[in-house]
């Protein structure tokens, strides 16, 4: 791909973007930042690794300036505040929706074609405030978070069974918050259900742990996380630039699937180079579903703070 840009050059922006490079997903990518010197710096910082971890991707850093943005084929939005211990995702909605709502804007003026990936939090919400304000169709806006939070839940299921990570199997789906929902019976060790290798109560703690992943590491670091979420929006461009078709956990508009309407969630989708290609509905059992709608009611609470702000 000739250009992608990522926008925000915090913690997360700044991993996603050396992340993308490494991978040499880009002739160019562009860090923008609106803090004067930041993205300059950190990208000349990356740019800096390329002789030594083998990559042409160019990084380049900008202030504010939209302009250098312009023809980018992907997006990846991370813009916005970080959560500090105590604070649920929900808590940054009235800052971060103007700050995504106007750097879509921005964006979309100069990057009509391009897909848009969501990073920043609350997640669910702020993916559908970007869709809202680029006025594209769902399938080229979507957001990051399942591939980060079966991360975790992989993570945690290799340690207890002391196996490989890239062996574990799994799907999440609903909202990224605490309402998550990370499937056991979707979850195999290269094909051997989890149920088989790890008792029921062992299970139940990995989940429950998975759900409070993000709040875990706020806790233990004074704010969020990004290795893991810089890692996990970078194998989406991945799936995009390479047109791969792989399957994973995305933050994807439902239009009826799943009985739900109008709500961007988790949910398994086909990543390729248009962006969104396919959504998987699951048989869920009733269980499941019952989870499920309890997540889609916990994003909705944060929606309707959204729309009580009248940005649109
Ligand atoms: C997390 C934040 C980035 O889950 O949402 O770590």
């Amino acid at each position: 791909m000739d250009k992608i840009t990522v926008i925000g050059a915090g913690n997360v922006g700044a991993t996603v973007a050396n992340v993308i490079a490494h991978k040499d997903l880009a002739r160019e990518l562009v860090l923008v930042d609106v803090k004067e010197g930041l993205a300059e710096g950190k990208a000349l910082d990356i740019w800096q690794t390329s002789s030594i971890n083998n990559f042409n991707t160019r990084v380049v850093g900008v202030t504010n300036n939209y302009l250098r943005t312009k023809g980018s084929g992907i997006v990846v939005i991370t813009s916005g505040i970080p959560r500090k211990p105590g604070m649920s995702r929900d808590d940054l909605i009235k800052t971060n929706a103007n700050i995504v709502k106007e750097v879509t804007e921005k964006v979309i003026k100069y990057s009509p074609e391009a897909i848009i990936i969501i990073v920043s939090n609350p997640l669910d919400v702020m993916t559908y405030c970007a869709y809202l304000a680029s006025n594209k169709p769902s399938h080229k806006v979507f957001g990051m978070a399942g591939i980060l939070d079966t991360g975790r839940y992989r993570a945690f299921i290799a340690e207890a069974l002391n196996v490989s990570p890239k062996d574990i199997l799994s799907l999440s789906l609903g909202g990224h918050g605490d309402q998550m929902v990370p499937l056991p019976r979707y979850t195999s060790v290269n094909g051997i259900p989890i149920d088989e290798l790890l008792g029921k109560d062992e299970i139940d703690k990995i989940v429950e742990r998975t759900r409070l992943g993000g709040g875990e590491l706020v806790n233990l670091m004074g704010t969020s996380a990004w290795y893991a979420p810089g890692a996990a929006a970078a194998q989406m461009v991945e799936a995009i630039v390479d047109d791969q078709k792989r399957i994973f956990p995305c933050c994807a508009m439902l239009k009826g699937e799943y009985g739900l309407k109008d709500i961007y969630m988790g949910v398994p989708v086909k990543l390729g180079k248009n962006g969104i290609e396919g959504i998987f509905e699951l048989q869920l059992n009733k269980a499941e579903k019952k989870l499920l709608v309890e997540s889609a009611e916990s994003v909705r609470s944060v929606m309707k703070v959204l729309d009580d702000m009248k940005l649109f």
